[in-house]
């Protein structure tokens, strides 16, 4: 599995995660396998949030990962309801009990809403000095609220925007990730498989996935994954519930 500098941590990571919305929602022993299965391939990079089953998830994530920790790059989500600097805090230590975990390797704000992000971002400030996070981003973040951020924290402190990316969403590509490549912060590209409703075979565009992938030997998602993923700044985090689909 390739791997690359992660925005201004420069800690190097898998292009490629695992996402877990909706993990719970499958059967939990094949989902906790199909997580090992993607971390022995190499997909490092763990995408959860307090959100997911309302921390059931991250009690699954934290299940996969049990004796392997120092070998995930782990991330966790804050709702923007709780995300007031103690909030924050708060938020975190749940996270981190439910994930069975001393740290978190990133911490993001799920989405803006009403959030000051003054009061998120000292949250984070306080997370970082006492080394229950290593580093901290945001979700869903446009050019004006990422402006917002580098106002408040200055340069070389955000270390992620998580925003949608595929192949019929690719509204990011015009301003988004212009500007978080201009200032060295990684994007990381959710719903890469369009959420289930990747394109049928036989639609057009599932052909035309399918002769790409058949020259390459690969599978279509593959093909979709790799073309997003071509921008330096650029990770994935496609999710699967099963080890079948993690391969
Ligand atoms: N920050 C945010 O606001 C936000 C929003 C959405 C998502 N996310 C994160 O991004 C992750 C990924 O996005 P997503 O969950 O929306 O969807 P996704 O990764 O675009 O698609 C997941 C779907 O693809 C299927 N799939 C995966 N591999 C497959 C394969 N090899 N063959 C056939 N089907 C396959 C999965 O099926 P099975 O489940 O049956 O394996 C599931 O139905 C989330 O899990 C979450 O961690 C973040």
């Amino acid at each position: 599995m390739e791997r690359r500098p992660f925005g201004p941590t420069k800690r190097e990571v898998s292009v490629l995660g695992q996402g877990t919305w909706h993990i719970e929602r499958a059967d939990r022993g094949t989902a906790i396998a199909a997580l090992r299965r993607g971390l022995d391939r190499g997909m490092t990079h763990i995408d959860t949030g307090e959100m997911y089953g309302e921390g059931f998830a991250e009690e699954m994530v934290g299940r996969a990962i049990a004796g392997r920790r120092d070998g995930v790059f782990l991330v966790s989500k804050i709702l923007p309801q709780h995300a007031s600097r103690s909030g924050t805090i708060a938020a975190c230590e749940r996270s981190l009990g439910r994930l069975n975990t001393d740290r978190l390797d990133l911490y993001l704000l799920n989405w803006r809403d009403n959030v000051r992000l003054e009061e998120t971002i000292a949250g984070f400030d306080h997370l970082k000095r006492e080394g229950k996070i290593l580093a901290w981003g945001v979700s869903n973040f446009d050019v004006p609220d990422l402006e917002a951020v580098r106002y408040i924290a200055g340069d070389g402190q955000l270390a992620c925007n998580q925003v949608l990316y595929n192949l019929a969403e690719r509204g990011i590509e015009h301003l988004v990730i212009p500007w978080c490549e201009r200032y060295g912060v990684a994007v990381v590209a959710y719903s890469a498989l369009h959420h289930g409703r990747f394109p049928e075979p036989r639609s057009p565009g599932g052909r035309v996935l399918q002769q790409i992938a058949a020259a390459h030997r690969a599978t279509s998602r593959q093909v979709a994954l790799r073309f997003l993923v071509r921008h330096p700044s650029v990770f994935a985090i496609p999710k699967a519930s099963t080890p079948e689909h993690t391969n």
